[in-house]
């Protein structure tokens, strides 16, 4: 019997993936991995022969290709070159990792930082190497699946909460078994409908029953805050997160994630992590990458105003089209269509049209709540927007959706 036959619980899942996709590219509605040939200029993209503006990107600043950036990381190739000796407590820990770390605790004012290889690596193994079996840790029920694989790989009660719901979360908190260790969990910026934790009732609850804060910054470094800073600044409330997760991946254009907090809780998972002891460190390019980034960030203040301007430009513009763009008051404003099918559609005629946007269909989303997921960036200007607006406002009444 073939290795195929032989397993047909997993042969099924396999053709259910391979018919989604097929019926998809048949009919024209097939916009996954499509290869990006050139950067041209902020926000333009050349994509199979097409320049194309981009609306799909998380690099919320226009940082990607930024000259600082990328000598950072040409000058970091020529002095160590393109990898590292190994894991970081071998011989992996280079001076760039040291420095990079650093950059990030003075930047999210916090005592000290630890980097990982991904955001999701990250995710996965604090949470893990935080909680075990007895504990609990309550989520959020929109959070980023990097931190459900994290939660459910921990061992760990693991209970949701109603989206952005205190009163949900509260009741959560005190169902906890006494004594018992615990952790909430929430984006600050979510990763699909661009809305904001309520931080402030978020840390009052967890003081008041006495339980960690984790937050995942991935989305909203570079975009909360006057400075940028994320969370803690947009709610002026410095200090409030015990444990400040971040991505290297989007506003910061390089690869990678990290925590910030306390240095009893760095030191604490420099040693018992298991993504920072049993896998590869950072490669130097992208640590001087990530690194010079934080600093443009903070020397170039106007690209977080900008955002913050482009970002309320296109919300109150496709509002005013009729889209529902949910909750959104960030750079991610979901375009709601409706079914799969509606999203796909949409993709087809807005990318036909030169924009580069992209569907999120279920299960990444509610059934009924498919859209495309757009966002806007600092390397935008006022002109562009008001065009892909309009481009999406068109297929938006080819489709059916206005
Ligand atoms: C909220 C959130 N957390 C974590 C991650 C994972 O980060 P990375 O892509 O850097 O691995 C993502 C990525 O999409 C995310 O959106």
């Amino acid at each position: 019997m073939d290795l195929y036959k032989a397993n047909e619980a997993i042969m099924e899942r396999m053709a259910a993936i391979e018919k989604r996709v097929m019926d998809a590219k048949n009919a024209d509605l097939y916009y996954f991995n499509q290869p990006i040939s050139e950067l041209r200029g902020g926000a333009r993209v050349l994509v199979k022969g097409r320049e194309m503006g981009m609306f799909a990107s998380y690099s919320y600043l226009g940082l990607i290709g930024h000259p600082k950036i990328n000598e950072a990381a040409k000058a970091a190739i020529d002095k160590y070159g393109t990898g590292t000796h190994g894991v970081r407590s071998l011989a992996g820990t280079l001076e760039i990792h040291e420095e990079l770390e650093q950059t990030i605790a003075d930047f999210r004012g916090a005592e000290a930082a630890v980097c990982y290889t991904s955001g999701y690596v990250t995710n996965l193994t604090v949470i893990s190497t935080m909680l075990g079996r007895g504990d609990y840790v309550i989520s959020d029920k929109l959070n980023h699946a990097s931190i459900v694989d994290g939660c459910l790989m921990s061992g760990a009660k693991f209970v949701r909460f109603r989206h952005n719901d205190m009163d949900a979360l509260e009741i959560r908190l005190q169902q906890v078994e006494p004594g018992a260790s615990k952790m909430v969990i929430a984006d600050s910026v979510f990763s699909m409908d661009g809305d904001i934790i309520d931080l402030p009732r978020v840390v009052e609850l967890c003081r008041k029953y006495n339980a960690w804060l984790m937050i995942d910054e991935a989305h909203s470094i570079g975009v909360l805050g006057e400075r940028g800073r994320g969370i803690e600044e947009h709610f002026g409330m410095p200090g409030a997160v015990d444990i400040k997760m971040g991505t290297l991946s989007k506003t910061i254009p390089s690869v990678g994630g990290y925590i910030s907090g306390k240095k009893e809780l760095i030191d604490y998972l420099r040693h018992a992590s298991r993504a920072y002891i049993f896998s590869a460190a950072l490669p130097p390019g992208q640590a001087a990458a990530a690194k010079a980034s934080f600093e443009v960030i903070l020397e170039e203040p106007w690209r977080v105003e900008k955002l913050r301007k482009n970002a309320s430009q296109f919300i109150t513009g496709l509002k005013q089209r009729g889209f529902d763009t949910l909750q959104t008051e960030t750079a991610i404003v979901p375009v709601i269509c409706g079914s799969d099918e509606h999203a796909y559609m949409m993709t087809r005629e807005v990318q036909h049209q030169g924009v580069f946007v992209l569907p999120v269909v279920s299960p990444a989303v509610a059934p009924g709540l498919s859209r495309l997921r757009a966002t806007v960036t600092a390397a935008h200007e006022p002109e562009e927007i008001e065009h892909a607006m309009d481009v999406i406002y068109e297929a938006g009444k080819v489709v059916g959706i206005v």
